[in-house]
């Protein structure tokens, strides 16, 4: 059975005291959740430290948005695995459409990424998604699997087994304009099929898949009902706690056993 995970990405928002405020509200309102659902924050850089200590114990998971993959060395700017572990990180969200777009990220530099991020104990969360002139075009089919393909490169099944993929359509991220159920589906559904044809159907099973995208607590369940749709990639919405909370509340409704 696949634990659902709804995780927020706060992009490049909020303070660290504003970040630990929200996680302090957050945790208050998420008091109630019955932990079908894990739920992950995922701050900037500067605020994970507090965001983790503001979370201690409350079993809300933390994650960061980017790393480098050497363990450590002359790479000014840059923040390694282990740093992200020794801050409390349990999840590292990697190409990101926002840095595949404005940071050159690559499915070639993700692939080495997840591997070290997994070698380090951290669960990379790797993006892919189609930008609405591939849509437009009808490639979105081969886009996502090139990335799914590029990305989990040279895996073993156990370890894409261990990973979180999150489909987020371009066109669909602060737009306002969520995929539909069926849209949504249809490419979760074969980015499911793709890793079955790397890593065989017992990866395929257990391996988790978001999507992400304008997703709101108006638009969740729907998701959410969808049979390959494991949880979500919140960025505008996670940003309040009382929103956010809706979020996680309307997606432990569907996955309640
Ligand atoms: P959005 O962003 O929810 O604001 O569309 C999602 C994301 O970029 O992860």
């Amino acid at each position: 059975m696949r634990r659902p995970l709804i995780a927020g990405n706060w992009k490049m928002y909020k303070t660290p005291a504003e970040a630990a405020a929200f996680a302090a509200a957050f945790r208050e309102a998420a008091a109630g959740f019955a932990g079908t659902a894990e739920v992950a924050l995922c701050p900037a850089f500067p605020a994970l430290v507090d965001v983790s200590r503001a979370l201690a114990g409350s079993g809300i998971a933390l994650g960061a948005q980017n790393m480098f993959w050497a363990p450590e060395g002359a790479y000014t700017g840059e923040v390694s695995a282990a740093m992200l572990r020794d801050a409390g990180c349990r999840y590292v969200i990697l190409g990101h459409s926002e840095r595949r777009q404005y940071f050159g990220e690559t499915d070639e530099g993700v692939n080495r990424k997840a591997a070290v991020a997994l070698e380090n104990g951290l669960i990379p969360i790797v993006c892919v998604g189609e930008t609405l002139e591939q849509r437009e075009a009808g490639v979105t089919e081969n886009v996502v699997t090139g990335q799914v393909r590029g990305c989990l490169a040279e895996f073993g099944g156990v370890k894409i087994a261990g990973l979180v993929i999150a489909y987020e359509p371009v066109w669909a991220i602060g737009t306002g304009r969520t995929a539909s159920e069926k849209d949504a589906q249809e490419v979760i559904g074969l980015i499911r099929r793709t890793v079955e044809e790397l890593s065989g159907a017992q990866a395929a099973a257990a391996v988790r898949i978001l999507y992400g995208g304008s997703v709101k607590p108006e638009n969740t369940a729907g998701l959410m009902r969808q049979p390959d749709i494991d949880g979500a990639l919140v960025g505008g919405a996670s940003l309040d706690p009382a929103v956010f909370a809706r979020i996680v509340g309307a997606a432990e409704e569907v996955y309640r056993p």
